[in-house]
């Protein structure tokens, strides 16, 4: 066990000496938490083979599960892979530095299992001035997944991390919640045809402005089942310690059924908790019910944002199962339907008007 260290940072004006202090022990190898606009990750020097073993011993992660190498600046992106495509380019200077990934072939320097074995490589330039000023002083690139124990909610402030990590890395940058809430959009760029492999924080849309051919692979593969092309799209991920069920349709009809299922689960003996949207809750709010809601409809980037400190939430409740609302699939709402869909392990309601 080690001791977690917790150094708050101002993202506005990053202190040096605890940037340096950081960089200092990524260097040597240890695992240090730090926030990006996405989720917190937990990053290592990403040429050092041995310190990336770090990072899939403390999270409890398989092997086969690839980390995302991190950089400084567009030009670092050389550093990381061995060819960088013309569409990579464009996508790069598009959505650069922010919440884009870009899965390319593995350059000469980066080792093996920060790839799982691929022969390709995922990196992004990251949007918070914390993140860009450790790979800066680090003077390497920094592999670094979501800084939750496998298959959790991912982390979207420094006690997320705590909560799940503590004992297990030298040091938490603690620079406030994060902004975006959900990680970063996955394209691959190392095959014929461009492939959308996570949606996140750049909305599909977007990618497909300048990369129109750009697939959406078969999402929501069990495991086992169909392919697992990133093991990050295996169906059991971000999940809560409770049952998570997810309901889907109009919205007048969806706060009947799950004002039913809340009625159903209780007679059962079962806990149960809302997760809804702030427009929910004049028809719903079952006296003794937990209820968390992440936000109005009208804003899903909002409910981004809150996503993952909602499920820890009601986690900390204790309930057994927690009853959530779906969103539409557009902009960022992708990337908030996905995350709730894995973390329901598929279970998805449609009710009809
Ligand atoms: O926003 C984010 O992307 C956050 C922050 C910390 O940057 N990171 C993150 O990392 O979400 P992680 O490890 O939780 O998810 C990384 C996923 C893997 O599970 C896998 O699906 C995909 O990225 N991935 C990584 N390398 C890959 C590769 N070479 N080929 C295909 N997929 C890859
Ligand atoms: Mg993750």
């Amino acid at each position: 066990m080690l001791s977690t260290r917790v150094i708050p940072v101002d993202p506005s004006d990053p202190a040096r000496e605890v940037i340096g202090e950081a960089a200092a022990l990524i260097r040597d190898g240890q695992l240090v938490a730090f926030p990006t606009e996405t989720v917190y990750g937990l990053g290592a020097n990403a040429l050092d083979a041995q310190a990336v073993g770090r990072i899939y011993e403390a999270k409890g992660r398989p092997a086969t599960d690839p980390v995302i190498v991190h950089v400084q600046s567009p030009d670092q992106v050389r550093e990381v892979a061995a060819r960088v495509t013309d569409l990579a380019l464009a996508l790069i200077d598009a959505f650069w530095p922010g919440p884009l990934t870009l899965v390319l072939p593995r350059g000469p320097r980066i080792p093996p299992n920060v790839s799982a074995g691929l022969s390709t490589v995922a990196v992004r330039m990251p949007a918070h001035p914390v993140a860009l000023a450790l790979i800066r002083a680090s003077g390497v690139p920094i592999a670094a997944p979501s800084a939750n124990r496998f298959a959790h909610s991912s982390p979207t402030t420094a006690q997320h991390v705590l909560d799940d990590l503590a004992g297990r890395l030298a040091l938490i940058l603690d620079g406030g919640p994060t902004s975006v809430g959900v990680e970063s959009t996955i394209v691959d760029l190392s095959g014929d045809l461009p492939r959308l492999l996570r949606p996140g924080g750049v909305p599909l849309e977007s990618i497909a402005q300048i990369a129109p051919d750009v697939e959406v692979v078969a999402c929501y593969a069990l495991p086992g089942e169909g392919p697992t092309i990133a093991p990050g799209m295996l169906l059991k991920h971000y999940s809560p310690r409770a049952e998570l069920r997810l309901f889907d349709g109009p919205d007048a009809s969806l706060c009947r059924a799950l004002a039913d299922a809340v009625v159903e689960l209780r007679s059962a003996g079962r806990s149960v908790g809302l997760l809804v949207a702030d427009e929910d809750r004049e028809s719903l709010s079952p006296p003794g019910v937990p209820l968390v809601s992440l936000g109005s409809l009208a804003d899903l980037e909002q409910i981004a944002r809150n996503l993952f400190a909602g499920l820890r939430e009601l986690d900390a409740r204790g309930v057994d199962v927690i009853l959530a609302r779906a969103y539409p699939p557009s902009g960022i709402g992708l990337a908030i339907r996905d995350r709730l869909l894995r973390a329901a392990e598929g279970r998805i309601t449609h009710v009809r008007a």
